[in-house]
């Protein structure tokens, strides 16, 4: 499996070197002579090998653009230059680090499966740059797509607390995990209702990561994930094509976690707590039905209108124990809609909170980091759409509101802590199709821009 110290190597003699090019006008006569004829401009991303007198690999150019670098630019790099050791050169400083993180990422690859796993372009680790933060940051984003790419066979509810473990062991964090008839004691009724169908190996749970609890001066961080092992909608079964990729449906679980390990790795100045809600939706005879009044942790009952919308369910019950803790700040991720890719498609998460200056923070974040979010309003006139007939509130939003990823999110708003700020991130973790640097399948989005946030707000001693 992949690691950045695979693809991020201290030296190399063999290396060849990377360098940009701004414009073509300063390439010398053989260089220039190869660009024309192939048809290399330096437009931004645009990769060009250029030979040696032997025919073999010299150095490599990549167009810069007049705008200056992408932040991501890099990630076509591992996808277009030869499986050999590159170096980068004639790259400020800035670049050179953007290049590198950008590099590690587009070099993922998901070979779990695979009787051998490709050949793959390494980059030595340029001097200036602070090499164990950009491995952190590739590895936590790793981690997230390695968790969506396993097949829900392999990544069920068991296996997401495995994972949740580890993260903890690695930073001497506590963890706490109630699984299947322990929650309804424990009062998680709608972790339960929502997991109770599944095998008995892969029953429901509750993984709650707590670091830094006594250190009662520091801001307390929540984090919340969607964790569903495999969406197959439940008794209103989701069609063949909807279901295909369901596997996914556990992305917010792998999000907060990739999130968490970064946090803890970089020992930001916080305290943490990670709750993560692990539940197959599955159906057997025991599954809850269309029709069903669900009792939440809040004490707010909810009609279950569509068991298909059963991630704000599940979520409901993990926020309200995010707000037992009274948290400074909670980030919620979950592959929560379609509707959210509708709105926006694949590319582009949609960030829901009704905190100006955390949306001013995690948007400028994002913009420095090349993690796109876009923010979507908690549209007050659609609150009423969640309010049910015999129950407090229901899962599927009335018809007329039709935004479902705002309506989706206006039902999260009722579970979410009352200290402290709150923001939702419905993401879609996924590529649906390769491009250089972003091959089909998992991804991770949204915790590089809310790291640097919390980078900024939470700074070091
Ligand atoms: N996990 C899905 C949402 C989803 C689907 C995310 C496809 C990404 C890609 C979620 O549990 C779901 O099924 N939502 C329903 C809600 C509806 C029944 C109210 C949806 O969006 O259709
Ligand atoms: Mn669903
Ligand atoms: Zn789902």
């Amino acid at each position: 499996m992949i690691a950045a110290a695979d693809v991020l190597i201290p030296a190399s003699d063999a290396a060849l070197p990377v360098r940009p090019a701004r414009g073509v006008d300063g390439l010398g006569g053989m260089a220039a002579a190869w660009a024309a004829a192939n048809d290399f401009g330096g437009k931004p991303s645009q990769v060009l090998i250029v030979p040696g007198t032997d025919g073999k690999p010299d150095h490599a150019l990549m167009g810069v653009g007049e705008k200056g670098l992408d932040p991501m630019a890099g990630r076509c790099l591992a996808a277009k230059l030869p499986a050999a050791d590159w170096r980068l050169e004639g790259w400020s400083d800035e670049e050179a680090h953007a290049l590198t993180l950008a590099f590690l990422l587009g070099a993922y690859q998901f070979d779990r499966y695979k009787a051998k796993s490709g050949p793959r372009p390494r980059l030595v680790a340029p001097a200036a740059l602070d090499l164990d933060a950009t491995r952190a940051i590739a590895d936590a984003c790793f981690r997230v797509r390695r968790m969506v790419d396993t097949p829900a066979a392999d990544m069920g509810p068991a296996e997401i607390e495995a994972e949740a473990r580890e993260v903890a062991k690695v930073h001497g964090a506590s963890v706490e995990v109630t699984t299947g008839d322990a929650l309804l004691k424990a009062n998680y009724p709608a972790v339960h209702a929502v997991g109770r169908a599944a095998a008995p190996h892969r029953a429901p749970r509750l993984i709650e990561i707590g670091w830094n609890l006594d250190a009662a001066d520091r801001p307390l961080v929540a984090l919340v994930g969607k964790g569903v092992a495999f969406d197959s909608g439940g008794l209103d079964i989701k069609p063949a094509a909807g279901m295909r990729n369901m596997k996914k449906d556990m992305g917010g679980a792998a999000h907060v976690l990739g999130l968490a390990q970064l946090i803890m790795g970089a020992d930001l100045p916080v305290r943490l707590v990670v709750l993560v809600a692990a539940v197959e939706n599955a159906i057997s005879a025991d599954a809850f039905r269309p029709g069903d009044v669900l009792q939440t942790r809040k004490g707010l009952t909810v009609e279950v209108g569509n068991t298909d919308a059963e991630g704000r369910l599940i979520l409901s019950d993990a926020l309200a124990r995010a707000g037992e803790h009274r948290p400074d700040l909670t980030l919620d991720f979950a592959t929560l809609t379609g509707a959210a890719r509708v709105a926006l498609g694949p590319e582009l998460p949609p960030l829901y909170t009704d905190d100006e200056t955390l949306a001013a923070d995690l948007l400028a974040a994002s913009a420095r980091v090349g993690d796109p979010l876009w923010r979507m309003p908690l549209w007050p006139g659609y609150r009423t759409s969640v309010e049910a007939e015999i129950a407090d509130l229901r899962n599927d939003s009335a018809a007329w509101a039709q935004a479902g990823s705002v309506t989706a999110a206006l039902f999260l708003q009722r579970f979410a802590p009352d200290t402290g700020a709150w923001a939702h991130l419905d993401v879609f973790a996924w590529n649906p199709r390769a491009r250089p640097g972003w091959p089909e399948g998992g991804e991770a989005q949204g915790i590089r821009a809310a790291f640097d946030m919390m980078r900024c707000r939470f700074p070091q001693g």
